[in-house]
């Protein structure tokens, strides 16, 4: 088992640069079976999520390598196989996402249905029905769906559902529609970041798309996508965590390589919290207060406070003067860090589909186990801030989202190690940073 060990207490100070976004990246990733010709995708992240993509896309016919350049090419080399295994999807859900371009560019998928995961009941009742909508007759059958399509084709589709627009649902109809007959309008589309991105990826093979970024996105099919190549955005998400690891240690540090218009709703939280604030073009600056002010905020879809960093917010208010209120309108159920987060010393009681915190002045470092992915950063958060040792288990979980958190961490000057079966690397501000070619060679 992978695990950290953070020595708290350190004001992280310095510099770091975000990664590209893995919820831009993957989507996109598996939008490149549209296209005709290879497909360079630039600032594409190292990670977990990443590489099981990568094996799903080789079993369905794509060559993928990483260039010495670190772009990621995809090209697809034998258009044939259709079915993506139950053992990749149940890993992470995002690879759902195959569904729509195998349907529009084959005409035929057979897709495990992900199934649940800690962060809740996660549905896919949207995607389907867009494709449906679409023309794609839909079966469900021993957990796949197996769908055919002879030929999509546009209508009008709304992806509106009891907690918002779905992001990978809108990315499903989106890659499906570029290539159906005729117009397809999407109605309550999300409006996130990744969406527009890859729309614009998608413009960029071909695609012919007005209106991303709002509600309503129009398509006209087109009848062929070629290849391109293409930079995803960075990871606001990511950033969001490495402000939020400032600000819990009380330190100063700048985040460079991002889009601070991504970030707004984060950056007026810690503002509340107390922290001083500036941007620049690409890169934010954060000098936070010792102590935060207490919040009160809710995780909404974009621009809305994201929910994924629902659970880093609520390791902060853990720090907070006085009471906080933490709610999550998209993942009502996505608590599972208030458990571990108390185990170090935090006091935070769950009421429905809300996080009452009442601050305290530290946590306290112990053992504790990383759920999900964003819960880890959480975990990993509250370790930088406490008294004494936290070892943080499970890290794989933080591995799917995120870069190497711990060297980033580590050039900001936490004391961070991680251990993997007895090995250990420790990270700090001299430590460089070791990137090798995460693929082998790609053989057509
Ligand atoms: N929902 C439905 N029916 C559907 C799909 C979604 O009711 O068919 C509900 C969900 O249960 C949830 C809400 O709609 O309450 C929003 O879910 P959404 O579909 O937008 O989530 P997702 O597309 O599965 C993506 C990100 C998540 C992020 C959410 C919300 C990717 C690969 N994943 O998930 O990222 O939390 O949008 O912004 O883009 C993460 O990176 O940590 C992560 C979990």
């Amino acid at each position: 088992m992978t695990a950290f060990h953070i020595t708290g207490g350190i004001p992280l100070s310095g510099t770091v640069r975000v990664a590209g976004s893995k919820n831009a990246a993957l989507p996109m990733m598996a939008a490149a079976l549209l296209a005709e010709g290879p497909v360079h995708l630039h600032h594409v992240p190292r990670l977990a999520d990443v590489r099981t993509l990568t094996q799903m896309l080789r079993e369905l016919g794509v060559c993928v390598c990483r260039s010495a350049d670190g772009a990621v090419l995809l090209e697809v080399v034998d258009p044939m196989p259709v079915h993506a295994r139950y053992d990749l999807v149940r890993r992470m859900r995002a690879s759902f996402c195959v569904l729509g371009p195998l349907l529009a560019r084959r005409g035929r998928a057979v897709v495990s249905l992900p199934g649940g995961c800690n962060i809740g009941d996660r549905p896919v009742d949207l995607h389907l029905k867009g494709l449906a909508a679409l023309g794609a007759e839909l079966r469900l059958r021993r957990g796949y769906v197996v769908a055919r399509a002879k030929r999509l084709r546009g209508t009008t589709i709304d992806l509106s559902g009891p907690h918002g627009s779905t992001v990978t649902g809108t990315a499903n109809v989106l890659s499906a529609a570029v290539l159906a007959t005729g117009e397809t309008t999407i109605t309550g589309a999300a409006v996130e970041p990744e969406i527009v991105d890859l729309g614009n990826f998608l413009i960029a093979m071909g695609a012919r798309i007005v209106g991303l970024g709002t509600r309503t996105i129009r398509i006209t099919g087109v009848g062929r996508l070629e290849g391109v190549a293409y930079r995803v955005i960075p990871d606001r998400i990511e950033a969001a965590t490495l402000l939020l690891a400032t600000a819990v240690t009380g330190g100063s540090a700048t985040v460079t390589g991002v889009v601070p218009g991504h970030l707004t709703a984060v950056v007026e939280v810690l503002r509340t919290a107390g922290s001083r604030i500036e941007s620049g073009d690409d890169r934010i600056t954060i000098a936070a207060s010792t102590r935060p002010y207490a919040i009160d905020v809710a995780a909404e879809p974009y621009p809305g406070i994201p929910t994924d960093v629902q659970a880093q917010l609520t390791a902060l208010a853990c720090l907070a003067r006085g009471r906080s209120v933490v709610r999550d309108r998209v993942f009502p159920d996505r608590f599972q860090h208030i458990a571990e987060l108390n185990r170090l010393g935090g006091r935070i009681e769950r009421r429905g589909a809300k996080a009452v915190v009442i601050g305290v002045r530290r946590f306290r470092g112990a053992v504790v186990t990383a759920s999900d992915f964003r819960a880890s950063a959480a975990l990993v958060l509250a370790g930088l801030a406490a008294e004494g040792r936290t070892t943080v288990r499970r890290i794989r979980h933080l591995d799917r989202g995120y870069q190497r958190l711990d060297e980033k961490l580590g050039r900001l000057g936490a004391r961070i190690a991680r251990t993997r079966k007895g090995v250990r690397t420790v990270c700090g501000k001299t430590n460089n940073m070791v990137s090798g070619p995460f693929y082998p060679a790609c053989h057509k």
